[in-house]
Order: structure tokens, then C-alpha cells, then sequence
């Protein structure tokens, strides 16, 4: 299996409801041997437009975030616990997550056989960690999923809600927690 034909599999995906709704399956994309693997939460509107994963505002801000840290997107292989955009961009349904990730996202994990996985954000987070927590309490730390290092980073749609930079922000620390991961990175 590679991930060109896992994606080509995913185009024609019907095994949930976001299926109706969507212009365009977002399967991920980046670097297929990249160390590192950063996961969100799902498609919003420019993404489900595009095919392409945090295209829009959020994804110009985790480019930024990536780009300071000397990490080239290009480098990296970036996904969604979704595929496909949730109506309103509401959060996905827990069964809509659980199907999604067994079809794609896991494999899509053994294909790139990552180092580290940043899950940005509380859906994502919730995948890699088994239960709900919030990311002010385990970020900063890595934590193991099958052998990988996870270190959970605030969603960059919150920090586009805030914006301060003081330290101990939610923006500051998300420096903090770029600059750890590339340090880790071999
Ligand atoms: N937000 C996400 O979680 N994923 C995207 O691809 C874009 C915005």
C-alpha cells in the first residue's frame, strides 16, 4: 500500500454521513517519509474548496508557526482526524472521528511512520490520547501512542481568537512547544 492509492481509495469514501455534504475529500498531504506528522481536526471551508488540509486562515497561521521554527511544511506530512468538512464546521461526531481514523488516518500513520505527531487541538488530541483532556493541561509534554512521540499544541484557530503574545499565552507557549519539537526532531 502507499499513500497515493490510499488516497485514491479515500476519494470515493461513503462511510458517513460528511460524505453528503463535502466538495472535496482532504486526505492530507506532505512529505511521505516526514518525521514529523501533524494532525487537526478536520477540513473547514477552504480546505473542503481546495482538497488540501489548513489552507486557510489556520493554515497560514501554522505555516508561520512552522516556517519560525526553521520546519518547512513541505517537510512534514499534515492530516485530519476528519476527511471530510463537517456541516457549519461543527466538531465531528465521536462516530464519525472513530470511522474515519480506522479507515485513513491510522493507516495513513503506518504508511509515514512518523517520530513525533503534533494533534493540534482537543479533537485531534482526544484520538492520540484515548480520552477528552484539555490542551492547557498536557501541553508542553510528550506523551507515547504506539511507540510515537505525541505533543499536543493548541488548535491555530485559538490562537487566531488569541492573539496575545504575553508570555504564558496560549501563543507564547505554542513557540515554546515548535521550538521543543524541532529540537527533538533527529
Ligand atoms: N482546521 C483543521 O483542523 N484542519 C484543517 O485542515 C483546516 C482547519
Amino acid at each position: 500500500m502507499t499513500l497515493e492509492l490510499l488516497a485514491a481509495q479515500a476519494q470515493a469514501c461513503t462511510a458517513c454521513g460528511l460524505a453528503k455534504n463535502r466538495t472535496h475529500v482532504v486526505f492530507g498531504e506532505g512529505n511521505p517519509d516526514a518525521r514529523l506528522m501533524i494532525v487537526g481536526e478536520g477540513p473547514g471551508e477552504e480546505e473542503d474548496l481546495q482538497g488540501r488540509p489548513f489552507v486557510g486562515r489556520s493554515g497560514q497561521l501554522l505555516d508561520k508557526i512552522l516556517e519560525a521554527a526553521g520546519i518547512p511544511r513541505r517537510s512534514v506530512y499534515i492530516a485530519n482526524i476528519v476527511k471530510c468538512r463537517p456541516p457549519q464546521n461543527r466538531v465531528p461526531e465521536p462516530i464519525e472521528a472513530k470511522t474515519c481514523t480506522s479507515l485513513w488516518l491510522i493507516r495513513q500513520i503506518q504508511l509515514v511512520r512518523p517520530q513525533i505527531i503534533i494533534p493540534l487541538g482537543a479533537t485531534a488530541l482526544e484520538f492520540f490520547a484515548g480520552e477528552k483532556l484539555s490542551i492547557t493541561k498536557v501541553r508542553g509534554k510528550f506523551f507515547e501512542w504506539q511507540g510515537i512521540k505525541i505533543l499536543p499544541m493548541f488548535h491555530p484557530a485559538y490562537l487566531l481568537r488569541n492573539p496575545s503574545r504575553a508570555p504564558g499565552s496560549p501563543k507564547h507557549l505554542t513557540w515554546l512547544d515548535i521550538q521543543l519539537v524541532k529540537k527533538t526532531l533527529d
